[in-house]
């Protein structure tokens, strides 16, 4: 079977298993603090297990994609190297909600591997929960005898918390697990060493494929274990490693998953893949990192510097390395390799493929980016080395005790350190380089330079959160009623305290909220609480595993009595102005640019919107005018707002709702339409009842974000009204300035041209001035040991200094000059040489000048005949020049 037909067939025996096939959440988060990537298969389904959200199915199946490169589950350190490890893979599951229990996923998983895919029982060991005392949990007897009805009771092997309990993160749900393990080694060896001995002790041929998870317990964020209402199912099987068992290969990279992609970096690097192992862990590093990247820039994570989008720098940097260190691989190549993945994928994971140029521009300019940068740290590197052999040559000579490269060819930690945050090296590059010219790295002081940056982040994102605390029963859950009233009765279900570096803040949770929580780009609504006689305020209003946060700093005295929650109605007004416009002005853009354009991010508050969209060329002056008076013809349309709440998501998609990757959107759907044959998007945001309440749109800028992605940011409504006046006034106090000529721009052009004149005019004068200052400064030479010496202060900026130093060496043989100026507590030194005093007495103006900086607790350096300085401290000016005499004694 190919893997498209291996998939094929575990989602349709879990359909013949009456399951849900549903589809893959994206795989970048966007509502969940605690998680940047999707890790499991279960994570969208958290709540279900948490009992906070509804589920039509109890019984779902779906293939998942996933990302283990931060937080608790983390393999990237070993992809490339082994052969079964990814960032990005496919996890098949199969899950029950409250429904079926232990007897079935076992006895499902054993039909599934054993009787459908036909693999040898031989081969299978399986793993049980030991229990564990510390957390007063038992051995999973249940599971232990359910198991013993299909294998025999030898390869039943108990195993402990670390192997055998699974757990999301550092809380949530969780529960013990049954993992299934196949042994894929020859007969021969499978005779020497029982493979029982090898479970989960990292052998690549006897593998864990499946994980049966038995979910019973949320953890706190205190560490305890609270039992949950329903037991549920949660199961993840490694599609990867499945495709290898049952295509027969030793490795997951010999699949054809990998393989098309393998034979691609196979022709463009000339190498053949099974030539050297070095080179074949770079080709496995570049077809998995190819993976991961590609499939979350298609849900939205471009690489960048922060959070999310520094991970996947992180791992296209990774691929590019390999690249170029052991494939020789000097070009932006990875970018050409999407296609073959993208055509692999189509069938599934369609995205990939409708957004194939953008995925490879991104990739294609992330790469360009790093290539320079890494050659620049080579650059880097190799002057380091240059500088630190000759201080050693030196420190030999002069014998000095304290200067750092005493000891042998070590390269200090904290330059390591410098080329890992500077220039994105990797620190085994910088130790293969130090290798090859047999050197070494100071690792301790590279780790530690590390674990300073990691402290500082740490620090920076520290988020202390307690748990809930259970006010009133959440018997019919939460209700939003914020799309028909901005004011509503209300109670307090749970709240929890949250410490942040900005304070101390409280977490509500009501059972009826009009407050909007910031998501879809749009951010939440501020307002009040009002119980009996005290006010609270609500600062934010957020979205957490699709529960209504409110955001306050303080509990009402009594959290059980009935609130009055309001909404901040002017905020919400503004808000909506700008949410509409910017669905007005998605559709606009699709009509002057073309349909090309494809929202990649929004944000909408009380004050403007931001819109970036997919479109390669800068806009040009008259498409921007052509946009905004389309949208502002549809505002003038006062067209009102057709909304449908809860359709299926596939009728909106008949209407021809704008759906975006990598949003997670729910069987049923809402719909905002402004018209149905201009602009009909999915949205969960507010709106305006009207266009004509959006007043006016205006466009007040237009750039590029990213590789083939620009962003406009506009304004509506009374903000548009203050950027005219201002405008206008603008305009009015040039025209005052330029006391009110009848053309302003007449008056304006005379001014410049007089600008002009005058500069012209000033500038001789310079020049004259510069003359008599150089002719005076000649006339103070004095000749020491046939050296023409000059040190003297002037009254010059550095710009005017370089040239009269110049023109002086011209002009005076064997010069030694050295000219000093300060203003406002700074100082500016340039030292000067004729090129016999560089040559034949071998005098250095950069040497010099460093020795003189000193002075002033200044630093510089430049040419052996030229040579600049600034410096801190004026006061030191006279024992400066003293010093620049001691050069020629
Ligand atoms: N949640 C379990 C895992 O990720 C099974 O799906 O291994």
């Amino acid at each position: 079977m190919n893997s498209s037909e291996i998939r094929q067939t575990f989602l349709d025996f879990f359909s013949s298993k009456a399951h849900q096939i549903v589809p893959s959440a994206p795989m970048v988060i966007k509502d969940d603090p605690t998680l940047m990537f999707t890790n499991a298969g279960m994570n969208q389904f958290k709540d279900i297990f948490l009992g906070n959200k509804e589920t039509k199915s109890r019984r779902v199946a779906d293939t998942q994609k996933c990302l283990r490169v931060s937080g608790k589950h983390n393999d990237l350190e070993e992809v490339g190297h082994d052969t079964y490890h990814h960032t990005m893979f496919e996890m098949l599951g199969n899950w029950s909600f409250g429904d079926y229990f232990k007897k079935e996923a076992i006895e499902w998983a054993w039909e599934l591997l054993t009787e459908v895919f036909g693999i040898d029982k031989e081969q299978l060991y399986v793993t049980v929960f030991g229990g564990d005392e510390k957390e007063g949990l038992t051995k999973d007897t249940e599971a232990f005898e359910y198991w013993k009805k299909h294998i025999p009771e030898e390869r039943i092997l108990f195993g402990s918390k670390k192997d055998n309990f699974w757990e999301m993160g550092d809380s949530g749900p969780c529960g013990p697990c049954s993992e299934i393990h196949v042994d894929i080694r020859d007969e021969q060896e499978r005779k020497k060493i029982p493979g029982d001995n090898l479970v989960n002790a990292g052998n690549p041929l006897v593998i864990e494929i499946w994980n049966l998870v038995f979910i019973e317990f949320n953890r706190q964020a205190n560490g305890e274990l609270v039992q949950l209402p329903s037991k549920h199912v949660d199961t993840g099987m490694g599609f990867e490693r499945l495709c290898m068992v049952l295509q027969q290969k030793k490795s997951n990279y010999d699949t054809d998953l990998f393989q098309a992609i393998i034979r691609a970096i196979a022709q463009k690097s000339g190498i053949s893949y099974g030539s050297d192992p070095k080179t074949d862990i770079a080709m496995r590093v570049i077809a998995d990192h190819l993976r991961a990247i590609s499939f979350a820039i298609a849900d939205g994570q471009l690489p960048s510097n922060v959070k999310a989008g520094y991970v996947i720098r992180r791992i296209l940097r990774r691929a590019v390395r390999y690249g170029y260190t052991f494939l020789s691989l000097k070009d932006p190549f990875i970018s050409e390799l999407v296609p073959v993945l993208a055509q692999q994928m189509q069938t599934i994971f369609p995205e990939l493929f409708k957004q194939k140029e953008f995925i490879m521009n991104s990739i294609r300019k992330e790469e360009t980016a790093f290539l320079k940068t890494l050659a620049t740290g080579i650059q880097r590197f190799s002057s380091y080395i240059e500088s630190a052999k000759s201080s050693k040559l030196k420190d030999q000579n002069t014998d000095s005790p304290t200067h750092q490269f005493t000891s042998s060819s070590i390269i200090d930690g904290v330059f390591a350190f410098e080329l890992f945050d500077t220039y994105g090296f990797p620190v085994d590059l910088t130790q293969l380089m130090a290798k090859e010219i047999g050197w070494e790295v100071d690792m301790e002081g590279f780790s530690k330079g590390m674990e300073e940056q990691k402290a500082r982040s740490r620090h920076a994102a520290t988020v202390d959160t307690d748990d809930w605390t259970i006010v009133k029963e959440d018997k019919d859950g939460q209700l939003f009623v914020g799309f028909d009233q901005l004011t509503s009765d209300a109670h307090i279900l749970r709240y929890r305290k949250v410490k942040t570096k900005e304070g101390e803040f409280y977490h509500l949770i009501l059972d009826r909220s009009p407050f909007y929580a910031e998501s879809g780009g749009q951010t939440g609504d501020s307002g009040v609480l009002v119980s009996g006689d005290e006010i609270i305020e609500v600062i934010n209003t957020v979205k957490e595993h699709d529960q209504i946060i409110h955001i306050t700093q303080k509990l009402p005295r009594n959290p059980n009595q009935k609130l009055i929650a309001s909404v901040d109605k002017e905020k919400r007004i503004a808000t909506a102005n700008n949410h509409s416009a910017t669905h007005l002005l998605h559709a606009a853009l699709r009509q002057v640019l073309g349909k090309h354009v494809e929202q990649k991010g929004s944000l909408v508050d009380e004050h403007h919107l931001r819109f970036d969209f997919t479109h390669f060329d800068k806009m040009t002056k008259e498409e921007i005018e052509k946009v905004e008076k389309l949208v502002n013809l549809k505002v003038r349309a006062n067209i009102p707002l057709h909304e449908e709440r809860a359709i299926p998501v596939e009728k909106a998609k008949e209407m021809g709702a704008m759906a975006l990757f990598g949003e997670k959107y729910g069987d049923l759907v809402r719909i905002i339409a402004f018209d149905p044959e201009f602009s009909v998007e999915l949205c969960g945001g507010t709106h305006v009842p009207f266009t004509g309440q959006i007043g006016m749109f205006k466009i007040i800028s237009e750039g590029a974000i990213a590789a083939g992605i620009r962003r406009i940011e506009a304004i509506t409504a009374g903000k548009t009204e203050e950027y005219y006046n201002e405008q206008e006034h603008l305009l009015g106090q040039i025209s005052d300035l330029l006391k009110n000529p009848r053309d302003i721009i007449r008056g304006l052009r005379n001014l410049v041209e007089e600008n002009q004149q005058l500069q012209k005019i000033a500038g001789e004068f310079e020049k004259v001035r510069l003359k008599e200052i150089k002719e005076s400064l000649k006339q103070q030479i004095r000749q020491h040991n046939g050296i023409s010496f000059l040190a003297a202060t002037v009254d010059l900026d550095m710009e005017s200094m370089k040239n009269i130093g110049f023109e002086m060496r011209t002009e005076v043989g064997n010069l030694y000059l050295v000219l000093v100026s300060s203003s406002e507590g700074k100082v500016n030194l340039l030292v000067t040489l004729s090129d016999s005093l560089v040559n034949d007495r071998k005098m250095n103006a950069g040497q010099i000048i460093r020795e003189l900086a000193i002075e002033v607790q200044g630093g510089g350096g430049g040419q052996p005949h030229i040579a600049t300085a600034g410096g801190r401290n004026p006061e030191g000016i006279p024992a400066l020049l003293k010093k620049a005499e001691t050069f020629v004694m």
